[in-house]
């Protein structure tokens, strides 16, 4: 259409869902294609670009496109859960490589490198990512694969400055993969700040109504590692369906405005237990007292999101005493979401977890702000 700008604001390109209008049709709003197989023609010719549902259909593409245009990437695979794009990033990594990753990330990601040290003789070696220095010191001990992290970190929030991860990581011939699943490409774009991957459970904010399970891998730039993800993702079936990836395009069109109403209101909640007598700390990247608040505000240029912890005076039992008591909030699990989730993070995590027992993570939604603070203020008393 004439006059349309060539790179519009991401706002307009999530609202649009990259300008979609069907050319048979009309629709704004494209149909859902759920065909497994595509026939060929009298020439034994495929008519289109697709094959076969495992490697990739039209509406796959759509969602993957305004992906890929989001992450300013060269490209972006949509999986059928985060973890399935993870494990895609670590099928790729050789026997007995070294992979660097932080101390703190999300459990069932450090599940799995567990795992794959333990079969694949693969070294773990874990960072304390709130020491300045210490992914340095991890990666330049010994040649790396892959350097993994995740900013800010769930559930603590630590925020990890991944332009010098990127820095570190290039200089000693290490790939570097970013979760940014709680800074969603809205606030943070780890590509253009050098990384060579950057991953999403877009079971969160990229869908955003708890209705989807899914993972998002984009890469910089095309080469062999892109090949190959692309490869395994086709081998192992581990695409998203069609049907996912049409609520996951619909999700998206109104990430811009979640986003920005989970981030005023999780700041408004952070203030306000910020002193209160039965809150030991709050952790949030947006508080001037986190350690992380000046790279946050370099890095998360659009909001320091909806993700906050609130350390309860007392432990364990006091804390999990406060998520039973509850009524507007959702105790469970997930983020990302409109609707505010709480969780005492650490029953969640098993007796390996290092996560403070009087952690309550906090998914903040979208609903009226003063609610949930009258909501978490009664459930402390
Ligand atoms: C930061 C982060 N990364 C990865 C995952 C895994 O994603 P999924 O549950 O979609 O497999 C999660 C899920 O909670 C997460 O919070």
């Amino acid at each position: 259409m004439s006059g349309r700008p060539n790179s519009p604001s991401l706002e307009t390109l999530l609202a649009q869902a990259d300008h979609y209008v069907d050319p048979a049709t009309g629709a704004v709003v494209p149909a859902i294609q759920p065909a497994t197989t595509f026939a060929r023609d009298a020439n034994y010719e495929l008519p289109g670009d697709y094959i076969y549902g495992r490697y990739g259909s039209p509406t796959i593409d759509h969602v993957e496109n305004v992906l890929a245009k989001l992450e300013r990437a060269h490209g972006a695979l949509v999986f059928a859960s985060g973890m399935a794009a993870f494990a895609a990033v670590i099928e790729t990594i050789d026997d007995g490589a070294r992979i660097v990753a932080p101390r703190i990330m999300y459990h069932g990601g450090l599940a799995w490198l567990r795992r794959v040290s333990q079969r694949r003789n693969i070294e773990l070696v874990l960072f304390d990512q709130t020491r300045q220095g210490a992914l340095g010191e991890a990666v330049e001990k010994a040649p790396t694969a892959l350097v993994w992290i995740e900013s800010p970190v769930n559930p603590t929030w630590d925020v990890i400055d991944i332009a010098e991860a990127v820095r570190i990581s290039r200089a000693n011939g290490a790939l570097i993969a970013v979760d940014s699943t709680v800074a969603p490409p809205v606030t943070t774009r780890p590509l253009e700040l050098g990384a060579d991957l950057v991953f999403h459970s877009a079971t969160k904010y990229l869908n955003g109504h708890s209705d989807v399970g899914g993972g998002v891998l984009a890469a910089r730039q095309d080469g062999p590692l892109w090949e190959e993800i692309i490869q395994v993702r086709g081998l192992l079936g581990s695409i998203l369906p069609p049907f996912e990836a049409w609520l996951l395009l619909r999700g998206l069109r109104t990430l811009s405005v979640r986003f920005d109403k989970a981030c005023a209101n999780a700041m408004r909640i952070a203030r306000h237990f910020e002193d209160h007598p039965k809150i030991e700390r709050v952790l949030y990247p947006g508080l001037e007292s986190h350690p992380g608040h000046e790279m946050a505000k370099r890095q998360m240029t659009g909001g320091f999101g909806g993700m906050a912890s609130l350390l309860i005076k007392g432990g364990n039992e006091d804390a999990k005493r406060v998520a039973g008591r509850v009524r507007l909030w959702m105790p469970a699990t997930s983020l990302g979401g409109v609707e505010s989730l709480i969780e005492h993070r650490a029953a969640v995590e098993g007796p390996d977890s290092e996560v403070p027992g009087n952690l309550l993570r906090l998914s903040v939604g979208i609903e009226n702000a003063e609610e949930l603070i009258d909501d978490l203020e009664q459930a402390l008393a």
